[in-house]
């Protein structure tokens, strides 16, 4: 399957951002892109910046000498053809079938998947018009990616603005992988991720220091092999790809049953989630007011949801927990392993610079149920993600 990225150009003003789009999808590790100008897209980004930044001539011209038929061998097989910005223009030539410039004719020849970024004035977009050339072109298999709404360079406020670089790169990412397929197509993913926030009063809550950052790099991991990804969101900084659906939650109470109610569907169940072990007895209904005495806090016992799955899908369903240890790591992975009734533990080292919250790194140990370790010394969080994805799926391979 060929996963070559073409990225094309057309004359909208947020051409300039494509430059990023095409920027963000190297950093990720796709090195091999090849452009598409229309002639108005030139007039906003120019064909040197495009081939600068690629390293390759942009396609412009179907006439152009020695780049005959190229219109078809670009597209003929390609991973995704993807137009960002796409104008009110281009969408309308796509839906009608015409090929009177380069990429109005590779598009009509491209035997791979196409992405739409659509991005003009309001008015424009809600044109019955472009409405109706959208619409045909889902009809007609291509993915439309919907534009955000905001402030215009127009000088108006509504839908119409390119979403950014970071959404572009991942519809992209997404599009160009379940085109090629992965292993773990067809497979339901239910993953935990950041942290917890329990309240004591209206203003202050007890939290950790959990980024999201593990669940994030699982995220992408596991939707980049072909899963249907679900992420139960709690606290922290991290962006989710924004092709997995998402569901924001604040307390452990919020997540277990968040998580609860989606597992049925789920094949594989990941809690990456740092959730409280324990919360307020009583929450004060007005704000705790600061006096010289010391504040005395009574706190329960949190649901164990990583225990619950495991008691109820046992042999059903994979089921991947996490240990943030400061010691022994494998030793209490281990223990937690045969506790949960979990198929693999991830152990993470905390307490130190390189491992743990909020870091890009760690040192980590997988257990798994056939009595498996594998030790990273210092691994980042996202090649992380694709080992614990590797062990899953070898455990599906085995079942199967
Ligand atoms: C300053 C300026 C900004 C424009 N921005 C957009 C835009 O964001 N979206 C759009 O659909 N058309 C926009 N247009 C109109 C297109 O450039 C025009 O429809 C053109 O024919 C599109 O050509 P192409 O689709 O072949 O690239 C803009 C035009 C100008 C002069």
């Amino acid at each position: 399957m060929d996963q070559r990225i073409v990225i094309a150009i057309s004359g909208g003003i947020a051409a300039y951002k494509t430059v990023g789009v095409i920027r963000e999808l190297q950093k990720r590790g796709y090195g091999e892109i090849e452009t598409i100008l229309t002639d108005n897209g030139s007039r906003f980004v120019t064909p040197v910046t495009v081939g600068a930044i690629t390293g390759k001539v942009p396609y412009t011209d179907t006439f152009e000498s020695g780049r005959a038929l190229s219109h078809i061998s670009l597209v003929q097989p390609c991973g995704i053809l993807a137009v960002v910005p796409a104008t009110a223009n281009i969408l309308a030539k796509f839906a009608g079938g015409i090929a009177d410039d380069f990429l109005s004719t590779a598009y009509l020849a491209c035997t791979g998947p196409v992405l739409v970024a659509p991005s003009m004035n309001t008015e424009m977009y809600r044109h019955p018009a472009t409405v109706r050339n959208i619409a045909q072109l889902k009809d007609d298999g291509v993915h439309v990616l919907d534009p955000d709404a905001g402030y215009l360079a127009c000088g108006t406020e509504g839908p119409g603005r390119m979403p950014d670089a970071e959404i572009v790169a991942d519809m992209i990412e997404f599009i160009l992988h379940r085109h090629i397929g992965g292993p773990l197509s067809g497979r339901k993913v239910l993953i935990a991720s950041g942290g917890t926030s329990e309240p004591i009063d209206p203003v202050r809550t007890i939290t950790n220091r959990s980024s999201g950052r593990m669940g994030k790099a699982l995220a992408t991991a596991f939707a980049l092999a072909g899963a249907d990804v679900e992420i139960v969101v709690g606290t922290g900084s991290s962006r989710y790809p924004a092709y997995c659906r998402q569901t924001t939650v604040e307390t452990a109470l919020e997540m277990m049953n968040a998580v609860m109610e989606r597992s049925t569907d789920a094949d594989i169940i990941v809690m990456a989630a740092a959730v409280a072990d324990y919360t307020p007895e009583t929450v004060l209904q007005e704000k705790k007011k600061k006096n010289e005495d010391s504040l005395c806090l009574k706190l329960k016992p949190t649901a164990d949801i990583l225990k619950t799955l495991g008691t109820r899908y046992e042999g059903k369903k994979i089921l991947v927990g996490f240990a943030a240890e400061t010691a022994n790591v494998t030793e209490y992975a281990k223990q937690k392993l045969a506790e949960k009734k979990a198929d693999l533990i991830v152990g993470n080292l905390v307490g130190v610079p390189d491992s743990g919250f909020g870091v890009e790194t760690s040192r980590a140990v997988l257990v798994q149920k056939d009595g498996t370790t594998d030790t990273y010394e210092k691994i980042s969080k996202e090649k992380l993600g694709y080992h614990i994805v590797d062990k899953v799926q070898k455990m599906l391979e085995i079942i199967r």
